[in-house]
């Protein structure tokens, strides 16, 4: 795998960007909100659970605080993981608890710093809801050019509700997240924007429902001219 390495000095935070909690304030306290209100673990072991075998390199856009890379981690010993953040502040925290074999690059989910077809797997978890329409396009066109060809993408975050209890309760995510962004999630065009993005193969794998909505999990396959034949 190749990355292309980050000029820190010239590099400046995507404008705009949502932290973690909305507030740089709150970002202290993501795990254990997210634990709390999400069945995070349940459904980010999921996600682990189905990137399958013979898995060497896998990025993670929009790390966070680094759960989903600790249980990747855990899953694979021996592959090259890295993670991408926009946020400084989540990539210390992040730093204090991953193992120092994880990569964690400050960057733009929507431009990311890496050479094309770097990854067998690209997982993101929670971060689409952040971005929006056009910039969850950039981030998916991304995320293809830089799987290898054939490699998947996995994303876990807020989707179509089951009921409208859920639909009801994911009005605090977004009152907390903004509509502009968590619009896509919320009437289920996740999985259109995948295959815009060039993705083939897009499945729902997993659904959960939590204390403020209904989650997914979506797998896709690239097939993009960036990746080199396996
Ligand atoms: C809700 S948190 C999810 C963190 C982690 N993936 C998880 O599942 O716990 C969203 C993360 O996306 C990051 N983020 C938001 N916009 C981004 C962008 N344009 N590029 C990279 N990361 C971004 C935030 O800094 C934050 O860490």
């Amino acid at each position: 795998m190749t990355t292309r390495p980050m000029n820190t000095e010239n590099h400046t935070t995507p404008a705009g960007f949502i932290p973690a909690l909305r507030f740089h304030a709150l970002t202290r306290l993501y795990d254990p909100v997210v634990r709390l209100t999400t069945r995070e673990l349940t459904i980010k072991r999921r996600l682990v659970a189905g990137l399958g075998q013979g898995v060497q390199s896998v990025l993670d856009l929009g790390s966070g605080t680094g759960t989903l890379l600790s249980l990747v981690r855990s899953a694979y010993p021996g592959a090259k993981l890295v993670g991408l953040d926009a946020d400084p502040r989540i990539i210390a925290l992040a730093r204090a608890k991953v193992a120092s074999d994880v990569e964690l690059v400050h960057g733009d989910a929507t431009n990311p710093p890496f050479d094309p077809g770097s990854f067998d797997r690209v997982v993101s978890s929670l971060v689409l809801h952040h971005l929006t329409r056009e910039q969850k396009l950039r981030a998916l066109s991304a995320a293809s050019a830089l799987l290898k060809y054939d490699g998947e993408l996995h994303i876990a975050d807020w989707s179509f509700p089951h009921d409208v209890v859920m639909r009801g309760m994911f009005l605090v995510v977004q009152l907390l997240d903004g509509f502009e962004t968590t619009r896509d999630n919320v009437r289920g065009d996740l999985p259109d924007l995948i295959r815009e993005a060039g993705f083939g193969d897009v499945v729902e794998t997993y659904r959960q429902r939590t204390p403020f909505g209904s989650m997914a999990i979506y797998r896709a396959r690239s097939r993009a001219a960036g990746g080199e034949a396996r």
